[in-house]
């Protein structure tokens, strides 16, 4: 279907200013010899995104993306970032992301009107959604992500939705969440599936084929040929194993010769 493959670094907050500096020059260096036909999008911690696009100057390989954004625009909120503060450095941010909807209790309603913040001011927004450890246990995985992205579209002009990046996560698979196990590929696909169904419902299944849907969640070097042999993943977002260069630019590379 033609769907350019996206790889998304989410550095957390990992890393101190100097290292992702560092890190992003190591990685614009290692990329220099690479054929890229895919979406690279590298998020700092906002007070690097300055320096890091400067890092970047006329590199085209390396695209810069923010972690979460405030559902308004502007106003008394203190400790947070409006979407205002980031688009002068920004053509992509992450929302949803369970560690935000966890730390200021974000509802899917907010999660939507970031979503559409963002859109309004052309920056692509990358939506996580995902169930926890309980409700996989309870067997209500389809049920969650069914809701989350009915949230998500609802109302939405038809020729947006194809604008916004899905990325599957779900929580207990994240590295931060010490997972017991990994999913299996299979389990991802048939999300990816089921996220693509709904949309095609609701919009059709040209736009459903259009819409980019990734996967998140432990993602490394050595699982990430798994995960891409499984049809309609278009790419990964990718936490801990972001941080080392040469292990992001292996991921990078095996997605590509997935050959979406
Ligand atoms: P991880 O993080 O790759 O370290 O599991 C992914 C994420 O939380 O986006």
């Amino acid at each position: 279907m033609g769907r350019k493959p996206v790889i998304v670094a989410n550095w957390k907050m990992y890393m101190s200013h100097k290292g992702a500096l560092e890190t992003l020059s190591a990685l614009k260096q290692l990329l220099k010899k690479e054929d890229i036909d895919s979406d690279i999008i590298i998020c700092p911690s906002f007070p690097s995104l300055r320096d890091s696009l400067r890092k970047l100057a006329r590199d085209t390989k390396i695209q810069l993306g923010g972690q979460g954004i405030h559902w308004e625009e502007k106003g008394s909120w203190t400790g947070a970032v409006s979407v205002l503060q980031i688009k002068p450095f920004v053509e992509w941010c992450i929302v949803g992301h369970s560690e935000s909807r966890q730390l200021r209790q974000e509802s899917d309603d907010q999660v939507r009107s970031q979503a559409n913040l963002l859109l309004n001011h052309d920056i692509t927004p990358i939506v996580c959604i995902g169930e926890t450890a309980s409700e996989r246990m309870a067997d209500q995985t389809k049920a969650k992500i069914t809701q989350q992205v009915h949230s998500l579209f609802k109302e939405m002009p038809l020729t947006q939705v194809p604008k916004i990046v899905v990325t599957y996560e779900p929580i207990w698979a994240i590295s931060a969440n010490e997972p017991t196990e990994l999913p299996d590929p299979g389990e991802i696909a048939a999300v990816m599936l089921l996220i693509r169904k709904l949309i095609a419902e609701k919009f059709g299944v040209e736009t459903a084929e259009r819409l980019r849907v990734l996967y998140g969640g432990s993602v490394t070097a050595t699982n990430i040929a798994s995960y891409m042999a499984e049809p309609g993943i278009d790419g990964v977002m990718v936490g801990s194993a972001s941080l080392q260069p040469a292990k992001f630019v292996s991921i990078i590379k095996t997605v590509q010769q997935a050959g979406l």
